[in-house]
This record gives C-alpha cells, sequence and structure tokens, in this order.
C-alpha cells in the first residue's frame, strides 16, 4: 500500500466528483476540512493516513444532495478504497467517519468513535464558523432560495435530523441554528483552539449586521 500515491489519487477523484458545485459544498471546501484535519490530527498524533482520507472523502455524497440519503457517501468511499487495495480495517475506519461525521441538527448526537473521526469532525466544523463559515452560510442560502435575514422567521433548536433537513429558515438564523453552537461541540483540543478565535468573529459579525440592519452603524 503506497500511502502517498494513495492520498494523491483520491485528492484527484474528489476534486472531479466535486468540481463545480456552487453552494459552499464544493472541492475547496474539502481542501480546507483536509488542510484543518491536517493540522490538527499532527498535534493530536492520530494516524494521518485515516485523518486524511476521512478528510478528503467526508463530504462525496453528501446529504443535502441526496435527498437525504446519508449512506451514500460512505459506499462510493467504499468503493473507491477498495479499488486502491487499502486495508479493510482502515476503509472500516474511514467509511464510519463519511458516515459520522456531518452535522444533523443541534438536538442529535453525533456518532463519531475514533480519535481521527473527531479530528475530521472538528476540521469540518471549523470550516462552518470564521470568516469562511459566514461566506458558506450565504452561498448556502442563496443556493437553496433562502432570505439572508427575515426578522419575522424565528430561529428553532431542531430536536431530528428529519425536523432540521426540512427546516424553512435564513442564513443570518442559521447563525443561531449551527454555527455558533459548533464551538461547544469541538472534541479535540486543538479544534478548541482554533474554534475560539472564529467563534469570537461570528459574534462581532453579528453584531455590526444588526446595527446596519437598524441603521445605527
Ligand atoms: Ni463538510
Amino acid at each position: 500500500m503506497n500511502k502517498k500515491q494513495i492520498i494523491k489519487d483520491t485528492e484527484k477523484f474528489v476534486k472531479e466528483k466535486m468540481a463545480g458545485e456552487g453552494s459552499g459544498h464544493d472541492w475547496w471546501h474539502v481542501y480546507r476540512v483536509w488542510k484543518n484535519a491536517v493540522h490538527i490530527g499532527k498535534k493530536e498524533k492520530a494516524d494521518m493516513f485515516i485523518v486524511e482520507l476521512g478528510a478528503l472523502l467526508h463530504d462525496i455524497a453528501d446529504f443535502k444532495f441526496h435527498n437525504g440519503d446519508d449512506t451514500i457517501g460512505a459506499k462510493v468511499s467504499r468503493v473507491w478504497l477498495e479499488k486502491q487495495g487499502v486495508d479493510e480495517e482502515i476503509i472500516k475506519d474511514v467509511c464510519d467517519i463519511v458516515k459520522g461525521v456531518s452535522f444533523k441538527g443541534a438536538g442529535v448526537k453525533s456518532e463519531i468513535k475514533t480519535l481521527e473521526g473527531m479530528v475530521v469532525q472538528d476540521a469540518d466544523r471549523l470550516d462552518a464558523i470564521g470568516a469562511i463559515g459566514i461566506a458558506r452560510v450565504f452561498a448556502y442560502g442563496g443556493a437553496k432560495g433562502r432570505e439572508m435575514y427575515n426578522p419575522v422567521i424565528k430561529v428553532t433548536k431542531h430536536k431530528s435530523f428529519e425536523e432540521y433537513k426540512n427546516a424553512d429558515s435564513t442564513s443570518i438564523n442559521h447563525f443561531y441554528e449551527k454555527l455558533l453552537l459548533l464551538k461547544n461541540l469541538m472534541n479535540t483540543k486543538t479544534g478548541k483552539k482554533m474554534a475560539r478565535g472564529r467563534h469570537k468573529f461570528l459574534e462581532q459579525y453579528l453584531n455590526r449586521f444588526f446595527k446596519e440592519w437598524n441603521g445605527e452603524m
């Protein structure tokens, strides 16, 4: 098993598969998660082969674009990794990461069990906050035809995956329904540290958004 080559080929595979996706879940999201994951994984002394494969494949078939079926990503990953001759134990770990990593609503418990899974989940969550997170939430809202903000539509804490998936909301509400919750959901020490700065930036942004909304600035 040539690990370096497999990572390189997986990068190419994912890049081609996700090209032109415009809603914030494109190749460049995966790229950033991969870089975050490498940074966190090294500090946390995780198995970097599993971390890198998990990060690269984590959104290969995101549930938001497959009518809510959240098992497709793991299936696609397995077929790909078997073709590369990756050991079964590693395939199992990577597929568990791909299956467990996405956010399914504030009240839904995550299924991540391994250190490598925690690293990838932290890396993915970091990309939803800070400056990048703000850009992504509006890009995603636009793709879904959502309003940027509407004071009439109230914030909801989704109790189930079903509720989260089908929710009608605004991009600003999404800050309260997801983005601002992520800081407290970080798994690793390194992830927590990175989340603090990005979280603060979200708060500053919202503060200013509402001031401008009301003509106070
Ligand atoms: Ni992701």
